[in-house]
């Protein structure tokens, strides 16, 4: 195991992605969804840097692989804000195949939000199925699996401050 990215590297990193969202809403009410449960830790961190109003909840979603290794993406915590006319930024711990932002993304649009935008921790672009548009990353990595900061190796390590490659 050795670390990617050090307790310091993501707190400036975070920091750098709350001014630009900051700039980017201004004054106006933001909707905060973070994505269960990898991304629990990235946004507190994130959150907190935030200047606007904020409204925050968290959306399940676990990817599982079905039949011939197809994966499927099954929702496991629902949430009672009504997404219709709000500024909506989900908030991901990593983006991977792809697969499981790409079915989140389509069922939050059709819930008629303002504006839809996804804030990623990593981006592991290597193996991508399908297109899935960032509009901020934290880190782009190579195909390497990473534990910490929230992410997990069966269900341990989620508590690291700092990534690492396991
Ligand atoms: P995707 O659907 O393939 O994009 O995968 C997204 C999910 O797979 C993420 O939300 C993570 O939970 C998990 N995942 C993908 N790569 C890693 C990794 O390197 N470490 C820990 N979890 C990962
Ligand atoms: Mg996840």
């Amino acid at each position: 195991m050795y670390e990617l990215y050090s307790k310091n590297q993501i707190q400036e990193r975070v920091k750098e992605i709350a001014t630009e969202i900051n700039n980017t809403y201004g004054d106006e009410q933001l909707t905060v969804i973070g994505i269960l449960n990898g991304s629990f830790m990235f946004v507190s961190d994130l959150v907190r840097q935030l200047t606007m109003p904020i409204e925050l909840d968290f959306f399940g979603a676990k990817s599982y692989m079905g039949r011939k290794r197809n994966p499927g993406i099954h929702f496991t915590k629902e949430f009672d804000i009504d997404l219709k006319g709000k500024n909506v930024l989900v908030v991901e711990d990593i983006v991977d195949s792809g697969n499981t932002m790409f079915v989140v993304l389509d069922n939050f649009s059709g819930r008629e939000p303002k504006s839809l935008r996804l804030c990623t921790l990593l981006d592991k672009p290597t193996k991508r199925e399908k297109i899935v548009h960032m509009d901020w990353i934290g880190f782009e990595i190579p195909n390497k699996f990473v534990i910490g900061y929230g992410l997990d190796y069966y269900g341990l390590y989620r508590n690291l401050s700092n990534i690492c490659v396991l």
